[in-house]
């Protein structure tokens, strides 16, 4: 059976545009988070809390955070991505509620992206965890981010027990939800069930696990109907198909929020989305940044 309501975590904003070239006014940014909500998403992911010089399309967070920090009080969930304690203390300055720090299942991803090996990055989240969670704060949110679930692309094939492991630690160190990333999107539904049975067979169970697809190989929507049937209601995508990592080559766009909507309709699975006002806005931001959206819904409703 599939589940009658899916939560979608919206991730174009930094997903989307972390890799972009062309740095985007911080104040077309802002406008696409607030008509991100105004689509329906509940959970806007905003922007990250990394070190400039890694992601300086980012490096606008202070300036940015605030022209959406609103939309908290109308019940948005605005995620940040705090990669260690600086990251944290910059995002808790400016009152954010909800951050994700991000793993991965792999040596060489982790050393690309957080020039760290695994553990060293668990031992870095640890305490970020630990701090977000604890009462000062009055109880931050916490996502882990888990990435190269599935495949690297320098590793090839990544083993089950080498997810599980990692999954487990971010469990365990007081994380509130998994997202498993097939970072350059090379899962297959089959795959895709695998590792969430050996992850509930690890007692990690269904309702703390999203899934985090990207459409490289063109998987991306089969690969969450597989994970709906096992039971998961959370989704990641990306608005117009926007995305990528630039540490990680060969990862393209996430899975389009407007295929997902398509699909989930057809499905009659409620998500609260106002799929007009999606591609709508999917559609100004493709002209901001110059090129066509490659989400097949997009396209065919815009008629681009
Ligand atoms: P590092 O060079 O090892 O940093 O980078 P460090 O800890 O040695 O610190 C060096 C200097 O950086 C220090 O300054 C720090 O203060 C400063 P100094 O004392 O030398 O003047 N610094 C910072 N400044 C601002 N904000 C910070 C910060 N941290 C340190 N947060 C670091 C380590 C983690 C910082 C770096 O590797 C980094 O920023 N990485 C971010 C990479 C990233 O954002 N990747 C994309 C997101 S992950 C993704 O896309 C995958 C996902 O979508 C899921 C999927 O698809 O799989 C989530
Ligand atoms: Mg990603």
């Amino acid at each position: 059976g599939l589940p009658p309501r899916v939560r979608i975590h919206e991730v174009g904003a930094r997903d989307g545009l972390q890799n972009e070239k062309t740095v985007v006014p911080t104040e077309v940014k802002a406008e696409f988070v607030h008509r991100l909500a105004d689509a329906g998403l509940t959970t806007v992911e905003a922007t990250s809390f990394v070190h400039p010089k890694w992601v300086p399309q980012l490096a606008d967070a202070e300036r940015l955070y605030p022209l959406v920090r609103e939309l908290g009080e109308r019940g948005v969930a605005l995620p940040v991505l705090v990669p260690n304690a600086r990251g944290l203390d910059r995002a808790l300055a400016l009152g954010a509620r909800s951050v994700a720090v991000f793993a991965s299942a792999t040596e060489s991803f982790a050393k690309a992206n957080l020039n760290r090996t695994v553990d060293e990055s668990l031992a870095m989240f640890e305490p970020v965890v630990t701090r977000a969670k604890g009462g000062e704060h009055g109880g931050v949110r916490v996502r882990g981010y888990l990435s190269m679930c599935f495949g690297d692309p320098w590793e090839g094939p990544v083993p089950l027990a080498q997810v599980v492991r990692v999954a487990r630690a971010l469990l365990d160190m007081g994380c509130d939800e998994l997202s498993l990333g097939d970072t350059i999107g090379v899962a297959t539904p089959g795959h895709v069930l695998a590792l969430l049975t050996a992850l509930n067979a690890e007692g990690v169970p269904t309702d703390r696990i999203g899934v985090h697809f990207h459409d490289t190989y063109g998987q991306a929507l089969a690969n969450t109907l597989a994970a709906l049937q096992h039971g998961v209601t959370t989704v990641d995508a990306s608005a117009g198909g926007l995305g990528g990592c630039p540490f990680a080559k060969s990862a393209t766009g996430n899975l389009a929020t407007e295929d997902l909507v398509w699909m989930l309709t057809g499905l009659g699975v409620e998500t609260g989305v106002d799929l007009g006002r999606l591609t709508a806005t999917s559609g100004w931001m493709a002209g901001r940044l110059g090129r066509p959206s490659p989400s097949r819904t997009v396209r065919a409703l815009t008629g681009a």
